[in-house]
């Protein structure tokens, strides 16, 4: 449905594709900016490949924690894919488009996921609040079935999410001005080149992107400001503890929270630094997610270990 109406969008409007004017003109810069993209990109993908295959092939691991955390991964390599590999081969082109499909379809799947990261990084701190709080409980409480239940509700909440805001974007008319000063679509840039009055539109968006955004950075931080009191409350020398397993989720969800939230709360994105932060969100978070979590974990980097001596063992037998 949501496609057809895109279809019917491109019918009886002028624009039929939009171009972008990437970063900067400079080959120097955009030079560093491919080398630097391409790193960050490969690395992304390496490393959440990685966890997935990890957790996957470790009986050890098949425990809640790592299943959200290997789909985690997965949403992580889906969200930095939206966007990174179109606007590196755009780099170096004189001409960079995309066409008003393309253009919707990023705007939904970088909005579907992006919202279903933020529920998975909730039912991850709900799974870290169980572990630390009702350690007798874990297992019944975060029961396959409940894993199960975490994922396909943030997944439709993602999806709702976003259709409801392109809903009302696919029959906006665009009669002319095609510009993104960007290297991607992103909504509230679309909303401008629309002909016609969109304010109210666009508070729809910062209401709903900014509502869940900020919304579910409070949950987080109260409930791990929550965790952290309990565990002080039951046993104060525990907290140290309780703090460094805590750490890796904190500084996951300030660093993927914080360049989103100012994008959509900021009342002039007029800016250059919104786009700035677009390359960090884009590349830099997808990246960190497997530093932080495997570097910093003994089991991951046991099960690393093993899975990566018997792939050598397979290599010598065959
Ligand atoms: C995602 O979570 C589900 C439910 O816990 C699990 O069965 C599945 O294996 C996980 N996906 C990955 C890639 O680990």
């Amino acid at each position: 449905m949501l496609f057809s109406g895109a279809m019917d969008g491109m019918n009886h409007s002028v624009v039929s594709e939009f171009v972008f004017l990437g970063l900067t003109n400079s080959w120097d810069i955009q030079f560093l900016l491919l080398v630097f993209s391409l790193l960050f990109y490969f690395s992304s993908i390496m490393g959440n490949l990685v966890i997935v295959f990890t957790v996957t092939l470790d009986a050890h691991l098949h425990s809640p924690m790592y299943f959200l955390l290997a789909n985690l991964s997965v949403i992580d390599m889906v969200f930095c894919s939206i966007t990174a590999p179109k606007m590196i081969c755009d780099i170096f082109k004189k001409h960079k488009t995309i066409s008003f499909l393309g253009c919707i379809t990023q705007i939904f799947f970088s909005h579907a996921v992006g919202a279903t990261e933020m529920v998975l990084l909730i039912a991850m701190a709900f799974d870290r609040y169980v572990a630390i709080c009702k350690p007798l409980h874990y297992l019944t409480i975060m029961s396959p079935k409940m894993c199960l239940y975490f994922l396909v509700t943030s997944w439709i909440i993602g999806v709702i999410h976003s259709s409801v805001q392109l809903v009302f974007v696919v029959d906006l008319p665009f009669c002319g001005p095609n510009i993104f000063d960007s290297f991607y679509c992103d909504l509230p840039r679309l909303l401008r080149l629309a002909c016609t009055n969109t304010q109210e539109l666009e508070f729809m968006v910062t209401v709903n992107s900014g509502l869940i955004s900020v919304g579910s950075f409070v949950v987080l931080v109260i409930s791990y400001i929550f965790i952290l009191f309990t565990v002080w409350k039951h046993s104060p020398g525990g907290l140290s503890k309780a703090l460094s397993t805590l750490s890796a989720h904190v500084t996951v969800v300030v660093l993927f929270f914080g360049p989103l939230m100012f994008f959509y709360t900021w009342p002039s994105p007029t800016s250059h630094l919104d786009k700035y932060l677009a390359i960090f969100d884009a590349f830099i978070t997808p990246f960190l997610n497997p530093v932080i979590y495997t570097f910093r974990n003994k089991d991951m980097k046991v099960a690393m270990r093993k899975l990566w001596s018997r792939l050598m063992h397979y290599r010598k037998i065959s």
